[in-house]
């Protein structure tokens, strides 16, 4: 156990997390309404908390907007010329944006959508690499009331017209291109090869994050404007639509067990309120912090932790553009000893490849600023936490927030607070009014020290309002996996995980078909799908394997059609096939060609024998085997 010092927890808004978490789950309507509370609304809500089955949605009737509370109340304050934004290029350029500064250029970019016929309940598409105009999109869509949709710059063509369908986007915001590390990468090209046979897509706007001729932009129905010009002409004051709590604010594509991403869905209401919460709590946050997150908002955790929740709160959100170690492997640590961050948050992905570099890369800068740590997207190994630990919080040892959540979540689910008494590995308890247990699939607990499948029993403001277009596929992920005859709230989380003897959670790892690469969710079916595009393949599977660094690797199964040789050439055309038609982030690391997949009699491959053959665990039940 690691014990927080105690100016930790005489600073800390909670310190003493059993106590309040107590009177949480007794009260948990009375704990959300009273932190709602904190937060503005044009009119209250009627009701707290309403469940019915699958549907959990929060504060009934109240109407805000998240932007209302993410900048317009601080505008009325002296905060107003406090920094919201401080983005650093990859060349260490600076970019610094006030509260002011920052909701002058929202209600400029929100005022060109207007122009461009963009109205409450139209789907953006923002397809940006790490620049404030990709931060500025989003909080103008939602000032708008506009659903943005934040589709990852390292996606492919084929990712991003398939994000733009799902969502039958109205417009998409790109950029001409941008660096990434010594490369430059062409976003344009991309957005119009994806666009190219969209029914939807009117007009796109172009960021010049790169200074070159103007492209070729030629499109039939199609209009291109460029960022700068089309905004500078817009006025700098623009009104924030009133939103019923339960409207949506974003959709997110997350991969799940088919091969198809699913939207995730959150709202203006709920979503603000348990973000704001986990925010403060979790992080501590006080008026003079500055949290430098690593994650893009093309993930959750730009979106909850990156963007919303550090402007909820009325601080300063630190935002790099580039990679952990380009171009020298202690980029973060400099940046850390220049901008004084007091809150980082990481992933273990990064902290395990910082490792490789050695002790000696971080030990050369000032990291005093640093006052809590914070790890997410995959587990932590206790070797990377205590290294984290060690060389990153020194002698202060701050805490490290090793928060369990997820893109349906929206916000911290299972994790520490600053005075909570640490386990490296663990991420602590559930936070506040939600409870959580290990179970068989029956429902019923496993009891300490088993594994079983992570299931969530009573509702949070920010869970998913639904995935879009897709109602039953939102039932029959989150709701339907447990048995549940009485229809009570049963939150099936995918995860598999142990509770131990303190009451401590230990993650082990997804129980269905999503391998996490670097923290990213990928769907086993997804990347099955992109192979056998290839007209050589028969059939594919693949699966996840324990990774030192990426936490996992991507292994892929293949069955050639006759006439087709097994080769080395091939299996790099595959990999090609993959990362074109997913991206980069797909890649994978090995490919085995064989003769036979195990499959069920109904014809479905059994990914976790393969996977079990392969890691030299037990193939478990195999009665449905086929052959
Ligand atoms: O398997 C869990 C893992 O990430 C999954 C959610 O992925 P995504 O929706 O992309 O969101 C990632 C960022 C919140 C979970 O089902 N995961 C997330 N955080 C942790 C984690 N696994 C272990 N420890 C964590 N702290």
């Amino acid at each position: 156990m690691f014990f927080p010092k105690p100016d930790i927890i005489e600073d800390a808004y909670i310190k003493n997390y059993e106590e309040v978490y107590k009177y949480s789950i007794n009260n948990p309507e009375d704990f959300w309404s009273n932190i709602a509370k904190e937060l503005l609304w044009f009119k209250p809500w009627k009701k707290t908390f309403q469940w019915q089955y699958p549907y959990a949605r929060w504060f009934i009737d109240g109407e805000t907007n998240i932007i209302y509370n993410c900048l317009d109340r601080w505008l009325k304050t002296d905060k107003k010329n406090k920094l919201a934004l401080v983005w650093i290029g990859q060349n260490l350029e600076v970019k610094k944006y006030t509260y002011q500064k920052l909701n002058e250029e929202i209600c400029r970019f929100a005022n060109a959508l207007k122009s461009l016929g963009i109205k409450k309940g139209d789907r953006v598409t923002i397809y940006l690499p790490k620049i404030p105009e990709q931060i500025i999109s989003m909080l103008a869509c939602a000032k708008i009331g506009a659903i943005h949709s934040v589709v990852y710059s390292g996606f492919s063509v084929e990712a991003l017209k398939t994000r733009i369908e799902d969502a039958q986007a109205k417009i998409v915001i790109t950029t001409n291109s941008y660096p990434y590390k010594d490369k430059i990468i062409n976003s344009l090209e991309k957005t119009i090869e994806a666009i190219k046979q969209s029914s939807t897509i009117r007009n796109v706007i172009i960021v010049k994050r790169v200074n070159e001729k103007n492209n070729n932009l030629n499109l039939t129905n199609v209009k291109f404007y460029y960022w700068d010009e089309l905004t500078i002409k817009q006025d700098i004051i623009c009104s924030t639509e009133i939103m019923n709590a339960n409207d949506p604010l974003f959709i997110l594509y997350t991969s799940g067990t088919t091969g198809k991403p699913k939207g995730v869905v959150h709202g203006h209401g709920g979503y603000m309120v348990g973000v704001y919460a986990t925010s403060k709590f979790v992080f501590d946050l006080k008026e003079n912090d500055i949290l430098f997150s690593t994650a893009d908002p093309g993930w959750i955790t730009g979106h909850s932790y990156m963007t919303y929740g550090p402007l909820l709160n009325g601080i300063t959100t630190l935002i790099y553009e580039s990679v952990p170690d380009y171009p020298h492997p202690g980029r973060w640590w400099e940046i850390i000893e220049k901008f004084k961050p007091t809150i980082f948050y990481t992933t273990p992905t990064a902290i395990r490849a910082l490792m490789k570099y050695g002790e000696e890369i971080p030990s050369k800068y000032d990291l005093s600023s640093l006052k809590i740590l914070g790890s997410v997207g995959e587990p932590i190994n206790p070797s990377a936490w205590i290294w984290f630990y060690k060389n990153i919080g020194r002698e202060k040892n701050p805490p490290i927030m090793d928060t369990w959540w997820q893109t349906e979540t929206g916000m911290h689910i299972l994790t520490p607070l600053p005075s909570a008494p640490l386990k490296p590995g663990s991420c602590f308890k559930p936070f506040f009014g939600i409870m959580a247990d290990v179970v068989d699939e029956k429902g019923k607990s496993v009891g300490k020290n088993k594994e079983g499948y992570l299931i969530l029993k009573t509702p949070w403001p920010s869970i998913l309002l639904d995935l879009w277009q897709n109602p039953q596929k939102y039932k029959e992920t989150y709701f339907e996996k447990i048995k549940n005859k009485t229809k009570k709230f049963i939150y099936f989380t995918g995860d598999s995980a142990k509770i131990d003897d303190d009451g401590y959670f230990w993650i082990i790892g997804r129980n269905d078909d999503v391998i996490k690469v670097s923290g990213h969710r990928l769907g086993s079916a997804e990347i099955e799908s992109a192979l056998i595009a290839n007209q050589k393949v028969a059939e594919a599977a693949v699966i996840g394997k324990p990774h030192e660094i990426k936490g996992e690797s991507i292994k892929a199964f293949i069955i050639l059609k006759h006439g087709f040789k097994p080769s080395e050439e091939l299996k790099k055309e595959l990999n090609l096939n993959v990362r074109m038609l997913i991206g980069p982030i797909a890649s994978i690391d090995e490919i085995e060609f064989v003769e036979k997949l195990p499959k069920t009699r109904s014809g479905k491959i059994m990914r976790r024998v393969l996977k079990a053959q392969e890691l030299g665990l037990p193939v478990g039940d195999i009665s449905t085997l086929e052959d």
